[in-house]
């Protein structure tokens, strides 16, 4: 059995974040053959290609710990219909210099988060965009647009919960299986 090894990505710094709940549900959640393990983002300084000159640690750290996964998942709210700036900044770090972006040909997934009704849409296809122009093949389906998910965290008991973590397996065992395949077709 291959293990793959998946960065996940949170799109939030609050300490009482949904999406990361939903990033530890899925650690929590996962098949043997899938190793996540959260790459934390919040201290990677705003991208500015002077800093290319002297590059900063934690870009550094950042760039390497992506090289080595086989796979990223991004679980990301919604801010302004779009990607937050935080989740941006990192995709940012990790597609340049020019030519050496860690994010090259590696399979990706996106699960959008929101209290509200809308599934966090537009967040989840303004990130699709960018991965599109750095080549990192992104899982179709299942799509994953968690909406209500206060519902979800607050009621540990509940029929919302249980549905959660259904979809969530789900998910998780489609993408252990389509990022094997995606790997082996760009080996
Ligand atoms: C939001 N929120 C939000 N929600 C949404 O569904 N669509 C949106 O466009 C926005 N826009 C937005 C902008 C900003 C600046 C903030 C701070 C919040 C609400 C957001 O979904 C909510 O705060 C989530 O709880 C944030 O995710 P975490 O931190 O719980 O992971």
């Amino acid at each position: 059995m291959t293990i793959q090894k998946i960065g996940l990505l949170v799109g939030s710094l609050r300490a009482a974040s949904y999406s990361r709940k939903v990033a530890e549900e899925l650690i929590h959640l996962a098949p043997s053959n899938l190793q996540l393990e959260i790459v934390e983002i919040g201290d990677l300084p705003l991208y500015n290609e002077d800093l290319e000159q002297a590059v900063p640690a934690s870009w550094h750290c950042f760039r390497e710990t992506i090289r080595a996964k086989d796979g990223v998942v991004f679980i990301t709210p919604e801010y302004n219909r779009s990607v937050p700036g935080l989740l941006k900044n990192a995709i940012d770090v990790g597609s340049r210099p020019y030519g050496k972006s860690v994010w090259n040909g590696k399979p990706g997934a996106v699960i959008s988060v929101t209290p509200g009704g809308l599934g966090a849409f537009g967040a989840n296809h303004h990130l699709r965009q960018s991965m599109v122009f750095l080549n990192v093949p992104m899982m179709q389906q299942p799509e994953a647009y968690l909406s209500h998910i206060a519902v979800c965290f607050n009621n540990p008991q509940s029929e919302e919960r249980e549905r959660l973590d259904q979809f969530l397996k789900g998910f998780l065992d489609a993408y252990a299986a389509w990022a094997v395949e995606t790997a082996r077709k760009e080996a």
